[in-house]
């Protein structure tokens, strides 16, 4: 799906720079990203670590593991940590709070982002109540039939946006968020996107081109385009101007100057890989994935100058939502940062 007018993209991107600068000025955020297992026992027919992949090379990190990445992730300056996995049954409630819980105790001005899919109403309060900040739920499609074609019968549209809406009625920061050019979206599929994120006015909003990986029934399915994905940045920049809106690897990947690109299409949002060197290349959600061999500190210097190369630069803060200044997260407010 294609909808080039190059004549008014430049124009578009400029007001959703513009409309970023007036909520952030120069300011993006970077969130470090801890893919801490592969396992799920979901089975999207887009996503490289489906249950449904043999080929896929399991891996699970160890608690200490994931506290290492934040540490080392702390050391290098950043201040918010995301923990993404698969659907994994074997992180249960309780582990997923105990460690949420160790984050925050030696750390207690970070915020952390959880990004584990969907749970029961109870299971997010708990996460909540252990000190959880934000959790990322994209939502794929807000459209029923296209949410049918991206993946089995036994997960429902309905859920996943009931899910979102318990995430925000607990005080959660929540992102929901689809991949461009996902396979059989068509532009009413985009509206109807729109419209439902209208209604749950989400604070994060994670947009990145779909890429096939080979062992998923998608793997013929042609890849998202740049144009697609800036465009979409852009407009949703502009709807929701005060949102947190990454720069995604997946679109670093379709281009090489993709998030430098993102940037400049009003996303605010970088996401280096904290992940351990050695477990990298098995979190493959598509092929070509890109930093699966760098060292976290070298992912940090490269991201910091791509920022300062197009003029922007990394903040020093946790990056909150403006709207969502609390006494949870009150550290930046009294300390500056
Ligand atoms: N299990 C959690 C969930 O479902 O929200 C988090 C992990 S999931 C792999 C994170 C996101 O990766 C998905 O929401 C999806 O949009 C994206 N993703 C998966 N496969 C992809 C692909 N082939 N191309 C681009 N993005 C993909
Ligand atoms: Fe579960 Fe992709 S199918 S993370």
């Amino acid at each position: 799906m294609e909808y080039a007018d190059e004549g008014n993209d430049e124009y578009l991107f400029e007001a959703a720079r513009d409309a970023a600068e007036r909520s952030f000025g120069k300011e993006v955020y970077l969130r470090g990203l801890v893919e801490f297992t592969n396992y799920c026992k979901n089975d999207c027919y887009y996503c490289g670590i489906r249950r449904g992949n043999a080929n896929a090379e399991r891996y699970r990190l160890t608690e200490d593991e994931i506290l290492f990445c934040c540490d080392v992730g702390w050391n290098i300056g950043f201040r918010t940590f995301v923990l993404q996995g698969g659907e994994d049954p074997f992180f249960t409630d309780d582990r997923i709070c105990q460690i949420v819980r160790k984050i925050k105790e030696t750390r207690p001005s970070c915020a952390v982002t959880l990004s584990i899919g969907e749970k029961s109403l109870e299971s997010f309060q708990r996460f909540y109540e252990a000190g959880a900040d934000r959790y990322l739920l994209r939502h794929e499609t807000a459209n029923e039939w296209h949410y049918g074609k991206l993946h089995p019968a036994s997960m429902s549209m309905e859920n996943r946006k009931k899910c979102l809406h318990d995430l925000k009625k607990i005080g959660f920061q929540v992102g929901c968020g689809f991949m461009a050019g996902s396979p059989f979206q068509t532009i009413d599929h985009l509206y109807d996107d729109i419209v439902f994120m209208r209604e749950l006015e989400p604070h994060m909003i994670g947009i990145g081109p779909f890429i096939a990986h080979r062992d998923t029934p998608f793997k013929d399915e042609p890849d998202g385009s740049v144009n697609l994905t800036l465009k979409l940045l852009a407009i949703l920049r502009l709807l929701f101007p005060k949102a947190l809106i990454p720069a995604t690897t997946a679109l670093g990947t379709i281009d090489a100057l993709g998030r430098e690109k993102g940037i400049l299409a009003g996303a605010n949002v970088l996401m280096p890989n904290l992940s351990p060197p050695h477990v990298r290349r098995k979190y493959l959600l598509y092929d070509g994935k890109i930093c699966t061999g760098e060292e976290a500190a070298e992912c940090n210097m490269c991201l910091r100058r791509r920022v300062e190369r197009i003029g922007y630069h990394v903040a020093d803060s946790r990056g909150d939502h403006p709207d969502f200044v609390n006494e949870r997260n009150e550290h930046d407010v009294e300390s500056g940062i």
